[in-house]
């Protein structure tokens, strides 16, 4: 036998089939040329031993120590073993090894192992590659529930409730299928975890599913409860859902509508929708629907009459509605049920008959708005200089509860509503954009300017109620029915 003496030894194993250990095969050194053979051919001579550092590759060497691998001698001791220098100035020695000196059998446990590793490692291989195949079937599935999601959301006449919780359904599974993956996935699971990374849009209310557009970003939002305010301001607005055009149809341009929001029973709130009369000033005539199919297909309406509203300002809260009474400073509580006006209220000092309506916008001197505190009026007074005043009411008796002095003129803003105790107002940028550029904070009484452009779909925006468990806006706009999804900063200021 053969072997180069060198600085560094390692014992190598070839994977793969390996022909019966031979003590009286060639080894030799340097890598260049047995090992090399056994490592991609698995061929002879596979388990090899390899100790070098020498670089040189001669045969001189195993040439000039002469004549091992005749076959002589398998039962020398092992001491036997001559020295002498190459012309490279290597120092090549021979070595005859006896068999029982070689451990063969350890040799051949060990050729064992890395089988049973090898096989192993092919296992999860093709366990990471079935891993893989279903994280795209998933991602297929969710580029689709995306595409579907985007096409009701652009054309929002044609889905259901039904379509949402299809979808919601899902999305469910996928998650569960997610969950199941990520157990099975202990240690590259960087994939996975990037399936279910951030992602804040939410729809149709159900905060507890979000999906981003990109299709690849869901997320659990468990974070802020319906109707809570434990997030920041508003920070941007969706483009708007167009639901449909008013039941009165396209004369009447001016109108306001919206959900009934009952903090005790907060998602069951019935829709209303109240066109003003053609001549943009009286609310007479309104209609409430049980569901939203109802509303989007115009079926199972209760109408009802009332004598009179004025201008676009009213909102629904606790099954009753709120508005201006007509020609008066008066505000109104109206029981839905029974279609009554239960009480009736003077705000004290407060503009009316467009004295201080909103910009291009007629009659709305007193507008109601609800939020996650209740119900809010926003109006002006002579003492106000026509600045917006707001007031928290007492949504039984009307009475003012408290009121705030804002720097803004009412008179320049397109409209306004209030979310978590914030007053938002809009200005008109454009016939295609209005922008939410101003807010008051009742918390701190903080003001300060704002830059959150709205698309629309018509010119003037009449009125603006927000839901405060959908977290949405609704929107009359000149004649049909919008609404939007609201986005917050995440922390409360
Ligand atoms: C060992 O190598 C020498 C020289 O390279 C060769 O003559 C001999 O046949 C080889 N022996 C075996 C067992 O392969
Ligand atoms: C070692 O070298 C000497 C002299 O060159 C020689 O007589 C002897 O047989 C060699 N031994 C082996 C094991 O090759
Ligand atoms: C989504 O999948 C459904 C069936 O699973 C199929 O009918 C529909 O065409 C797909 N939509 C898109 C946009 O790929
Ligand atoms: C998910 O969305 C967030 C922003 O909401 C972004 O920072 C993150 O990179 C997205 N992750 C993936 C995998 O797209
Ligand atoms: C705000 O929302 C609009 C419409 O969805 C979107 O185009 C825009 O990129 C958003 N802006 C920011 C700062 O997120
Ligand atoms: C409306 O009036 C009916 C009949 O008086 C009453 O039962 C109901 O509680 C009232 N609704 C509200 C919201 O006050
Ligand atoms: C509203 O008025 C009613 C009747 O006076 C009273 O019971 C209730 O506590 C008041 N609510 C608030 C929030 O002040
Ligand atoms: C403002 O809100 C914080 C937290 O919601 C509350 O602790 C604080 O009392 C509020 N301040 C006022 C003036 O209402």
């Amino acid at each position: 036998m053969v072997m180069r003496v060198g600085l560094l030894c390692l014992l190598s194993l070839a994977v793969g089939d390996v022909e019966p250990y031979d003590s009286r095969a060639n080894f030799s050194s340097g890598g260049s040329s047995r090992f090399g053979d056994s490592s991609s051919s698995g061929g002879g001579g596979g388990g090899g031993i390899f100790l070098g550092g020498s670089s040189s590759s001669s045969r001189a060497g195993s040439s000039h120590s002469g004549g091992f691998g005749s076959g002589g001698g398998s039962s020398q001791p092992f001491s036997n073993f001559n020295g002498s220098l190459d012309h490279h100035g290597t120092c090549q020695c021979s070595v005859l090894l006896p068999d029982t000196t070689f451990p063969a059998d350890r040799l051949e446990q060990l050729e064992f192992t890395a089988h049973t590793l090898s096989e192993k490692f092919q296992k999860e291989l093709s366990q990471v590659h079935k891993y893989i195949e279903m994280i795209s079937v998933y991602a297929k599935h969710l580029s689709n529930l995306t595409v579907r999601v985007e096409i009701m959301e652009k054309d929002s006449i044609s889905y259901t409730e039904l379509d949402f919780e299809l979808i919601k359904l899902e999305v469910k599974e996928m998650e569960k299928l997610i969950i199941e993956l990520k157990k099975n996935f202990v240690g590259s699971s960087e994939i996975v975890d990037q399936l279910e990374v951030e992602g804040t849009v939410s729809y149709c209310g159900t905060p507890e599913v979000a999906m981003s557009r990109n299709g690849f970003n869901i997320t659990w939002l468990l974070q802020v409860p319906e109707g809570s305010c434990a997030h920041g301001r508003v920070a941007n607005i969706s483009r708007p859902a167009v639901v449909q055009l008013n039941w009165r149809g396209f004369p009447y341009k001016s109108g306001v509508w919206g959900q009934d929001y009952s903090p005790r029973h907060p998602g069951k709130g019935l829709y209303w929708v109240a066109p003003l009369n053609s001549e943009g000033r009286y609310m007479e005539y309104y209609r409430l629907y049980n569901t939203w199919d109802d509303l989007l297909l115009y079926t199972h309406s209760r109408e009802s009459r009332v004598t009179y509203g004025q201008g676009a300002g009213a909102v629904v809260y606790n099954s009753n509605m709120y508005f201006n009474l007509h020609n008066t400073r008066n505000i109104v509580k109206l029981n839905l049920t029974t279609n009554k006006m239960d009480v009736t209220y003077t705000l004290p000092d407060a503009a009316f008959n467009n004295r201080f309506s909103y910009a291009n916008i007629e009659w709305q001197d007193i507008d109601f708005t609800v939020d996650e505190k209740g119900l809010w009026v926003i109006y002006s007074t002579e003492a106000s200089t026509g600045n917006i005043v707001i007031s928290q009411l007492n949504d039984s008796t009307l009475e003012v509860l408290r009121t705030w002095q804002t720097k803004q003129f009412k008179l320049s803003v397109s409209n306004a509503f209030v979310v978590c105790g914030v007053l938002y107002a809009t200005r008109t940028l454009n016939t295609r954009m209005e922008e939410i550029f101003y807010y008051f904070d009742t918390n701190t009484s903080v003001e300060g300017q704002l830059s959150i452009p709205m698309y629309k779909m018509q010119e003037k925006v009449q009125s603006i109620n927000y839901h405060p468990m959908e977290q949405k806006l609704y929107v009359y706009n000149d004649g049909y029915l919008l609404n939007y999804d609201l986005f917050f900063l995440q922390k409360p200021q």
